[in-house]
């Protein structure tokens, strides 16, 4: 069976959760994409050539914890921008999203370029003051500190070079179901989302 579900949406609109909790509900396997940039953006922030990073990019980069920092955000949001690392991207994930047993991809252009054949496509979003307060409590948590000023100007900034980016803007894909999480508790978001996907199937 392929089914790709097909999750777009700005930094902290709980693209993530959503991502994680459809895979889960659905058996899917789950691909944050947001990772594959990060890991670049990591290794040019160590002085790295960003297209011999993404070339050199292994399954183990994905996981490492500095990967949630807001520097290598901001530095995934940057290497975001080149032509050739995103054309290095590409195989790989249109892969995973096709793979057999299906697949939730979470990003900003999968809908769009990575995926335009999903059976569900879905744009998470929030507005920024709300995501800005979530992202500071995530960093707080992780012991990160930062002033919630900081932090909104960083969510705007990256919104900004996110969307007004030539190639593969973070743009909702023309079919895709809006869901504003700005006043959703995050489970009623995971419901809104599992009774979209549940219609799909049903279909
Ligand atoms: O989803 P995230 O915050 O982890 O993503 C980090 C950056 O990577 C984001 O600012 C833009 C970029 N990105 C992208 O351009 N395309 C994707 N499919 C996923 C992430």
């Amino acid at each position: 069976m392929r089914f790709t579900i097909a999750i777009d949406g700005p930094a902290a609109a709980g693209k993530g959760t959503i991502s994680k909790a459809l895979a889960s509900h659905f058996s899917l396997a789950h691909l944050d994409t947001g990772l594959l940039y990060r890991a670049v953006g990591a290794q040019v922030l160590a002085g790295a050539d960003p297209l011999v990073a993404v070339k050199s990019l292994h399954p183990e980069d994905l996981k490492a914890s500095t990967l949630r920092s807001p520097e290598v955000a901001l530095a995934a949001s940057k290497v975001a921008v080149l032509a050739d690392v995103r054309n290095e991207l590409l195989a790989l994930q249109r892969s995973f999203a096709r793979r057999l047993g299906g697949a939730v991809l979470d990003g900003r252009d999968i809908g769009t370029v990575i995926c335009p054949e999903a059976e569900v496509k879905l744009f998470v979003t929030a507005s920024a003051m709300v995501r800005a307060g979530r992202r500071h409590e995530e960093l707080r948590r992780i012991g990160t500190v930062i002033s919630p000023e900081q932090v909104l100007a960083d969510v705007l900034a990256r919104d900004a070079r996110d969307a007004d980016r030539a190639i593969a803007p973070m743009v909702p894909a023309e079919n895709a179901l809006v869901i504003d999480t700005s006043k959703l508790a995050i489970g009623e978001a995971v419901a809104e989302a599992i009774t979209i996907v549940q219609k799909v199937i049903e279909l």
